[in-house]
């Protein structure tokens, strides 16, 4: 039996029997994912569903909800069920005042901290990664800030998301003009390689710093395996949680993230109401929220 969340009641949708189903379904999504579709958003729910229910030739969505629980396939189709559910809208060197607080304020005081502590690694994670322009960027700026003392570091950087497909293109590190829309001519000629129809591939020495895996973040057994991370970038990915379960994510966040780390999340995002551990600071445009050492 699915626990509901404080659904809205005043869908319209619960009035017939499709709508019945449909929010059946909408209920199973968010156990099994967290994804949340309030009340404004059930229209866009329903139209990606039926391209899944179109797919697989059934004939309604109560055939669809079945398959889901009791075929063999049915956890293959979660995988492409997510896919058609979430938006992977991304970019190279998204929100740069962002950026530019992780490149300054945050590696020099993580850096400081590892160094008075005779360590020498960093670990980032980049959790909803989506195609992998994020992690990707982040290594460049690990590659430009430290230069050829990067040897002295052990970087990982760890990318994740609930979508296989973007994953996919992920690993390829391919990408078309338009990903690279932020990026400067200089950094594309630096770390890209131009390849057929104009796009370009990441260049390998960057592609090595990455690492990607399927990560859901509902499912504890994969949560509980991650620790010791020192940055956690979650951008444009609590967006799509209920409130509830954001502070499901936040708490596991504040569980991996290393004493001194940090929580870099999107900039209509805010932990306000959700978290009282991480400690919000103050850095021009961008919200940064820091674990007490
Ligand atoms: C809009 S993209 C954000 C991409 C990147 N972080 C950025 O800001 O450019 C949101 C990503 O969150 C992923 N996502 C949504 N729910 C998730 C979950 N439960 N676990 C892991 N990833 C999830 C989606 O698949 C999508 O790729």
């Amino acid at each position: 039996m699915i626990s509901n969340p404080s659904w809205d009641k005043q869908t319209g949708l619960d009035n017939d029997h499709e709508g019945v189903v449909l929010l059946k379904i909408r209920d199973f999504v968010y156990h099994k994912s967290g994804l949340y579709f309030a009340k404004n958003k059930l229209d866009s729910f329903k139209k990606r569903l039926s391209i899944r229910v179109e797919i697989l030739e059934l004939n309604s969505f109560e055939e669809y909800y079945f398959y889901l629980q009791n075929s063999p396939l049915g956890e293959s189709e979660l995988q492409h069920m997510f896919d058609c559910l979430t938006s992977i809208e991304t970019c190279f060197f998204r929100d740069i005042p962002q950026l530019n607080v992780f490149q300054g304020q945050v590696l020099m005081d993580l850096m400081n901290l590892k160094t008075q502590k005779g360590q020498n690694s960093l670990r980032i994670f980049s959790c909803g990664c989506a195609t992998g322009e994020e992690p990707y960027t982040l290594a460049i700026i690990m590659l430009e800030k430290l230069g050829h003392n990067i040897d002295q570091w052990q970087i990982e950087i760890m990318g994740g998301d609930i979508s296989s497909t973007a994953l996919e293109v992920a690993q390829k590190g391919i990408y078309n003009q338009y990903s690279l829309r932020n990026s400067s001519k200089d950094i594309v000629n630096r770390y890209f390689t131009p390849v057929d129809d104009g796009n370009y591939s990441i260049k390998e020495h960057v592609r090595k710093m990455v690492h990607f895996s399927y990560l859901n973040l509902k499912d504890e057994s994969i949560m509980g395996t991650m620790h010791s991370i020192d940055v956690i970038f979650c951008r444009n990915v609590l967006i799509y949680f209920s409130e509830e379960y954001k502070k499901t994510v936040v708490s596991q966040f504040y569980d991996i993230n290393t004493p001194g780390g940090y929580l870099l999340i999107g900039p209509s995002e805010s932990l306000f109401g959700l978290n009282r551990s991480y400690k919000l600071l103050l850095c021009p445009g961008a919200l940064v929220y820091k674990k007490q050492t």
